[in-house]
């Protein structure tokens, strides 16, 4: 059984795994990292979303030895001292959770734009959230969240809001949700 090293949430780790077994299990299972989770388990959905090396991947479909000697961040990894981040509290503040199976891997995605965008407009989110489902569809409080967590850190939504997005853009201007 081949014999890995990861360093998963800034925490070196090695193991043995089999090498048919996806990174989604070995996170799951191996490590007790639940908070991602499996749902389509053929890349469809998202749910699965962690960083490898800078990048997101499903780790429903990446197997856990191409994930030898790369960094991976997981939900887990995003807290500190055990205190939500800033986007985290905005997932709460604004609702944004509801059965709550869609989130870690939205999270994890949101995130990554934030990093590489601070300024996100409503189009920038639904793009960088695009491969995220949510059977509860609670889409504009999950985009309202991640805008509100841009503008507190500095960055502001950019362009007038079409009436489409109206209802988020006032969501994040008063700390609160249309629906
Ligand atoms: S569980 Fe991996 S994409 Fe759906
Ligand atoms: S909150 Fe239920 S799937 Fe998104």
């Amino acid at each position: 059984m081949p014999t890995i090293t990861m360093t998963i949430n800034g925490d070196l780790r090695t193991l043995d795994v089999a090498g048919h077994r996806p990174l989604l299990d070995v996170l799951r299972e191996d490590l007790g990292l639940t908070g991602t989770k499996e749902c389509c388990a053929v890349g469809e959905c998202g749910a699965c979303t962690v960083v490898v090396d800078g990048m997101s991947v499903n780790s429903c479909l990446m197997l856990a030895v191409e994930a030898d000697g790369a960094r991976v961040t997981t939900v887990e990894g995003l807290a500190r001292d055990g205190q939500p981040s800033a986007l985290q509290d905005a997932f709460l503040e604004h609702g944004a959770v509801q059965c709550g199976f869609c989130i870690p891997g939205m999270i994890i995605s949101a995130q990554q734009l934030l990093n590489a965008n601070p300024a996100p407009t409503v189009e920038d989110v639904r793009e960088a959230l695009s491969g995220n489902l949510c059977r509860c569809a609670g889409y504009n409080r999950i985009i309202a969240a991640v805008l509100a967590a841009a503008h507190r850190a500095g960055g502001s939504p950019a362009g007038p809001p079409t009436d489409a997005e109206a209802p988020v853009r006032k969501a994040v201007v008063t700390g609160q949700v249309d629906q």
